[in-house]
């Protein structure tokens, strides 16, 4: 029996973390949920958009599934997300896009893992203005060997674990010569230890241009924080959408998983919220629990569920709502 703290999060979050929770029940999981808020809910509630109650229950269950949490843009409350990401350090994003059968794409052959360093680059939260006026503003991206080399051997040891055969690292390191140099030099060093794994480094704006029109020759990618955000939900929508696809932040100690989507305002409460995304994520924390053969069965019937366009949510192209997609998927399994 696993205890996981459950954060079901803003705008369309509890619509499909409801939905997620009974997919799980259905398949027979072995988990207690540990209820907790943060975000804009925990914020209307106490002020505090990461309460420490929170904090405190993640610490010690070392596993949550959170729904995506609102940030305000350009002022307001830090990103909850590169909070907790630091806090737990959870240096390894884990973003698997891989193409369903039942959802059409032009892409059939799309099946890669995005590496995204999580915790430095420009995300580090160093951000000031730099004179009164506020005329000019800056921000400082943070890249450090000992960060890159966890990111980078993650994602080389996932290749040799999942019999993956190159890693492509994404950098920019003709214009960022220190930064995301230093990066891409780690990288040539940590494949020299992984001789049987193919190599490859690639410029962003290249790789951007490359994930559009040939994306299939694209296995494991890793690259820094701003990159992997991007190129992410780009890969997102090679195989559908940002409703179909799951994520892991891991650390040494803890681990979150969470769709790669943010709340969605502009469906949250009308029934259109695909729950895919929030589920693949679960089935990667229940293979990271060791629940396999849970996760396999839940899958298996997400493949077949998708297939229906009846039942399917409208962002894939479907008639249905997020209550009876979640249906069709427990009658599935
Ligand atoms: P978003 O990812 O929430 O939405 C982008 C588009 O995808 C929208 O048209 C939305 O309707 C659609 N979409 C997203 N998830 C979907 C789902 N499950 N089913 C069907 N359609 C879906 O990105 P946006 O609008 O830029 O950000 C909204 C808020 O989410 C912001 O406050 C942002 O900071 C936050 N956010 C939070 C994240 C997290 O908690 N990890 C990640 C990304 C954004
Ligand atoms: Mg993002």
């Amino acid at each position: 029996m696993s205890e996981v703290v459950l954060i079901q999060g803003d705008g369309i979050g509890p619509e499909i973390s409801e939905a997620v929770v009974a997919i799980l029940k259905a398949a027979g999981a072995d988990i207690t949920w540990v209820p907790a808020t943060a975000g804009m809910t925990a914020y209307e509630q106490s002020g505090n958009p990461l309460p420490d109650d929170t904090i405190t229950l993640i610490d010690k269950h070392r596993y949550a599934l959170k729904g995506p949490l609102t940030t305000p843009v350009g002022k307001g409350f830090r990103s909850i997300n590169v909070g907790l990401r630091q806090r737990f350090q959870l240096y390894a994003n884990i973003r698997p896009a891989k193409r369903f059968v039942g959802v059409h794409t032009p892409f059939p052959k799309v099946d890669l893992v995005m590496f995204r360093e999580n915790t430095q680059g420009l995300y580090s939260g160093i951000e000031r203005w730099a004179n009164e006026a506020k005329t000019h503003a800056e921000s400082i991206a943070v890249v450090t060997r000992e960060a890159s080399e966890d990111i980078i051997r993650a994602a080389f040891d996932y290749a040799r674990q999942n019999s993956r055969r190159r890693v492509t690292l994404v950098h920019k390191a003709n214009i960022l010569k220190l930064t995301t140099g230093l990066f891409l030099d780690v990288g040539r060093e940590i494949s020299a230890q992984y001789p049987e794994i193919e190599f490859e480094d690639i410029i962003i704006d290249n790789m951007a241009m490359q994930m559009v029109i040939r994306p299939e020759r694209f296995d494991v990618v890793v690259t820094t924080n701003l990159f992997g955000d991007i190129l992410s939900d780009l890969a997102s929508g090679l195989v559908g959408g940002l409703g179909l696809t799951g994520s892991a932040n891991i650390g040494r100690h803890h681990a979150i998983f969470e769709a790669v989507h943010g709340s969605a305002p502009d469906i949250a409460g009308q029934g259109k919220a695909n729950p895919t995304a929030l589920l693949l994520s679960a089935v990667m924390m229940l293979e990271h629990l060791g629940q396999v053969d849970c996760a396999r069965r839940i899958e298996a019937a997400v493949h077949r569920a998708l297939a229906d366009k009846i039942i399917c949510t409208p962002d894939v192209g479907g008639k249905g709502t997020t209550a009876t997609y979640a249906d069709a998927v427990i009658q599935l399994l």
